[in-house]
């Protein structure tokens, strides 16, 4: 990896993971990603925002020594989430008169993760500054970010927000600039949605205190920098408004083929209504790009046979999700088949507390669909249609 000034006295050092594949265990990551540090030389102190993920530690150093740092004053934790913080101990192995300078929250949260000793810690409190010599940063408070400790940083002098995972990409690219922005908003709206979304209210007021900021970039701790700020802040600004568009989303299980014909004769109903109709085959799907489409939809109609008295497995993983991400639907049904009974509509029903639907009449099969099945599945898409009209999203 090679250390890249983004500003004079500002380097980035972070660590590219061009083939992780998962992360938490649980996010596929077709893109990759980086876990991003900042050097920020002052002309009295030094700084370093963040560090990597400790799989990664061995190439923080190396970019460090590349810089020809001799002395970090401080190292600004803003998140104590391993992925950024797991390097801190490294580093302090090798800067010991290093301050861990962070919140308290923070600064409790690292003790419990990294066992640091408290010792190594100087807390900060929202709004405070502290100045480096002609670079002064600005310690903004972030909470729910998507943890309830995240600060950002701002650099006054150089209009830099440093703003952790918020407004980040799992992505890696050779250069920490931008360079493609089409790209790069499906890759942050991807990770808004798998990371973010469920803490849209609290985005929304902190995209309002930020409006205040003179920005000249966006500096993530994931991803790629942004020398336009205004093109992640616009995007953010619409993924946290209740604007939908005139989408359905159908993730959907088949065993027998029972299901899948119901699902395609009501994708065709729903696409005769003008209706943008995503079915998901939740076997194969990944649930990022799930994730991604629950941005926009207004409508989902969960799809599955009934298997073990129940819903498919694959459907309740999918409705587990959906709930925890809480995205702004309008809209839910439910649809599938079964053999002689069971509890598939409840089981659904008792996931999807949280997403504040209005549900629209499930349509279920014995056996394979019939006519009359088909008949209420063009029922469905009427309805759909009628809703999507009464608020605004089909003409
Ligand atoms: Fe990228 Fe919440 O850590």
């Amino acid at each position: 990896m090679a250390a890249m000034e983004i500003k004079k006295n500002i380097t980035w050092v972070g660590a590219l993971d061009w083939d992780r594949r998962l992360f938490d265990e649980l996010i596929p990551l077709p893109d990759g990603t980086s876990y991003n540090a900042y050097l920020v030389r002052g002309g009295d102190k030094i700084a370093l925002i963040d560090t990597v993920d400790p799989g990664k530690t061995e190439e923080l150093l190396e970019n460090l020594q590349e810089t020809g740092v001799t002395r970090i004053d401080y190292i600004v934790s803003q998140h104590a989430e391993q992925d950024h913080s797991g390097s801190i101990g490294a580093i302090l192995e090798i800067f010991p008169q290093a301050v861990v300078l962070t919140n308290e929250k923070c600064k409790a949260m690292l003790m419990d993760l990294l066992l640091l000793p408290e010792n190594k810690f100087q807390t900060v409190s929202d709004g405070q500054t502290l100045d480096l010599g002609g670079k002064t940063l600005e310690f903004i408070f972030a909470p729910w970010v998507h943890w309830p400790e995240t600060m950002l940083t701002y650099l006054r002098e150089d209009k830099i927000l440093f703003s952790c995972d918020f407004l980040g990409a799992h992505l890696a690219q050779s250069r920490p600039l931008l360079t493609d922005e089409k790209r790069t908003y499906q890759a942050a709206k991807r990770y808004f949605a798998e990371i973010m979304m469920p803490f849209r209210p609290q985005i929304r007021k902190h995209l309002e205190r930020l409006s205040g900021l003179a920005l000249d970039l966006i500096a993530p701790s994931h991803g790629v920098v942004y020398p336009r700020p205004v093109f992640i802040l616009d995007a953010y600004r619409d993924w946290v408004s209740e604007r939908t568009e005139n989408l359905v989303l159908i993730p959907f299980v088949s065993m027998h083929g029972s299901t899948r014909e119901m699902v395609e004769h009501l994708s065709g109903a729903l696409i005769r209504q003008n209706i943008t109709v995503i079915p998901c085959n939740m076997i194969h799907t990944d649930i990022g790009e799930l994730a991604k489409e629950l941005v926009d939809a207004s409508t989902v109609v969960m799809a599955s046979p009934t298997v073990l008295g129940g819903v498919h497995p694959a459907i309740a993983h999918t409705a587990f999700l959906a709930n925890a991400l809480r995205p702004k639907l309008k809209f839910a049904s439910i649809i599938g088949s079964y053999g002689w009974g069971g509890r598939m509509v409840e089981n659904l029903l008792a996931s999807l507390g949280n997403l504040k639907v209005e549900l629209l009449d499930p349509v279920l099969a014995k056996g394979c669909p019939s006519e009359k099945d088909f008949q209420a599945l063009d029922a469905l898409a009427a309805a759909i249609a009628a809703k999507h009209r009464g608020i605004g999203v089909l003409p």
